[in-house]
């Protein structure tokens, strides 16, 4: 089906300058960027984005770091958008990230791991809406 999913690079992919490259595999994968925005996240902006790992141990590193710098926001549209998207990104864990993936070429840890990508229909509607104004999409 076709879908959309919501895609982030973190700070540390946008800091070595690879938007470019990462846009060129979603590009070369079928997917196409159908709204985007760079912004600096505010701590209250990462929290509620990462509210369902608000229990988890690595939750304080995770938001410090995603306010690190400013990251570049899209919503990707495609046949199975979604999985297309994770295929593409590798592993969450860049050491388990298949080669080839923009994980396994850019990220630096599981932390810094370079994007983001929702994982299931439901998680891409609400992410994409805590981001992007319907107003904002624009399907081709
Ligand atoms: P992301 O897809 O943005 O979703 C949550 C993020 O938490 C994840 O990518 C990782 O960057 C980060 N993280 C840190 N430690 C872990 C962990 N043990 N399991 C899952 N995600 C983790």
């Amino acid at each position: 089906a076709l879908e959309r999913t919501l895609s982030i690079i973190k700070p540390d992919a946008v800091a070595k300058n690879v938007i470019g490259e990462i846009y060129s595999r979603f590009e070369k994968g079928g997917l196409k960027v159908v709204a985007s925005k760079m912004k600096h996240l505010s701590r209250k902006e990462a929290e509620g984005f990462y509210a369902v790992h608000r229990e988890r141990p690595f939750f304080n590193a995770l938001v410090e770091f995603m306010i690190s710098g400013p990251v570049m926001i899209q919503v990707l549209e495609g046949e199975g958008a979604i999985a297309k998207n994770r295929e593409l990104m590798g592993a969450t864990n860049p050491k388990d990230a298949a080669a080839g993936t923009i994980r396994a070429d850019f990220a630096d840890s599981i932390d810094a791991n370079a994007v983001h990508g929702s994982d299931a229909p439901e998680t891409a509607a609400v992410e994409i809406a805590y981001f992007f104004a319907s107003t904002e999409i624009f399907s081709r």
